[in-house]
């Protein structure tokens, strides 16, 4: 046996039977990128302690750890993530409660069905996570945003784990957010957030659920991409950028810039990561030379080469 499945094993033997605990665990499909290589060791747990039990052991066994969400904003490498990658998805990660004009979700729940949750308790406010293709711990993590709304503006309290496996709950004053960041979740593990809305209109609430979405298809890319790959610099938006730089199109093997929308990267199922970092390298010195602009990723990278 290698390294990666005697610790695998190793770890499964500590948690809870409901865990899965595998090794050599392909990520590509993982993400929306669909592209990369994969996980030493891949977890899901089934509780809370069984989160604590895998950061206890990753801290023992000196193995870095990375928790995924749903792999919308993410760029793996094709030669896979060393350590542990733990991926919050099981039921008691998922839950979304409905409580007043609050909605109590865990990491794991996805934005889309919040928003459709919201909308069924005729809670308004929610609206614009209707299209964000993300669950709420990653959402937490980049601030996401779409159609005037960030991931911030609603949050009312936060859970998380620190990297010692203690749980605490704190309003959301307490951590500071950015445009597309938040820093507090670089270095502990959102386990759910408590959502505020406004008493709301059911109708209306599904008209601009509605008009999210329209505005989306008809901007956006359908095939495979990880959202926005640069963050917006001041001077221009980054999309219009790249269509300015005639770049709407190029290719570098199965990525290419997508024709909807320049701050898009699609893949078609002969990309590799390494294609998508080359696109990204090119349109970056174009821009920098050309118009004297230093964008910024905004998709996270994560992995080793091959
Ligand atoms: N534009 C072009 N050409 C293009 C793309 C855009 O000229 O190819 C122009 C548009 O016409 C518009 C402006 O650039 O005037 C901005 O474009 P858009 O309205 O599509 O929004 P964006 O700034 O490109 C941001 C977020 C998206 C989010 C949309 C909708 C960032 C980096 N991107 O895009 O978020 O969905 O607004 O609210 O902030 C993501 O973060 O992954 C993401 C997709």
């Amino acid at each position: 046996m290698n390294a990666a499945a005697e610790q695998a094993q190793l770890l499964a033997g500590q948690l809870s039977a409901a865990s899965v605990v595998r090794a050599k665990e392909p990520l590509a499909r993982r993400t929306t990128l669909r592209v990369g290589g994969p996980a030493d060791i891949y977890v899901e747990p089934a509780s809370e302690e069984d989160l604590a039990l895998t950061l206890r052991f990753a801290a023992e066994q000196a193995l870095p750890f990375f928790v995924l969400g749903r792999g919308s904003n993410l760029l793996i490498r094709d030669g896979g993530v060393r350590g542990t990658v733990i991926c919050l998805t099981q039921p008691n990660f998922a839950r979304i409660e409905v409580e007043e004009l609050r909605l109590l979700c865990g990491a794991g729940a996805k934005l889309k069905d919040i928003a459709n949750e919201a909308k069924r308790s005729s809670i308004a406010g929610l609206e614009f996570l209707e299209g964000i293709p993300g669950c709420v711990g990653g959402a937490l993590r980049m601030n996401a945003g779409a159609y005037g709304g960030a991931m911030f503006e609603v949050v009312d309290s936060l859970r998380f784990m620190d990297y010692a496996g203690a749980v605490r709950e704190v309003p959301v004053e307490r951590v500071q957010a950015n445009y597309r960041g938040c820093p507090f979740f670089k270095t502990h593990i959102a386990l759910g957030a408590a959502l505020k809305g406004r008493p709301g209109e059911r109708m209306a609430i599904e008209k601009r659920m509605a008009e999210c979405s329209q505005k989306r298809w008809s901007s956006q890319p359908k095939a495979p991409s990880a959202g926005c790959a640069f963050k917006n610099p001041k001077e221009i938006p980054a999309g219009r950028l790249v269509e300015e730089l005639q770049l709407k199109g190029a290719r570098v093997g199965g990525a290419m810039v997508s024709l909807e929308h320049g701050n898009f990267i699609v893949t078609d199922n002969t990309a590799t990561a390494r294609d998508v970092l080359e696109l990204m390298e090119l349109i970056k010195q174009r821009a920098q030379a050309e118009r004297g602009i230093a964008l910024e990723t905004e998709v996270q990278i994560i992995g080793e080469d091959v």
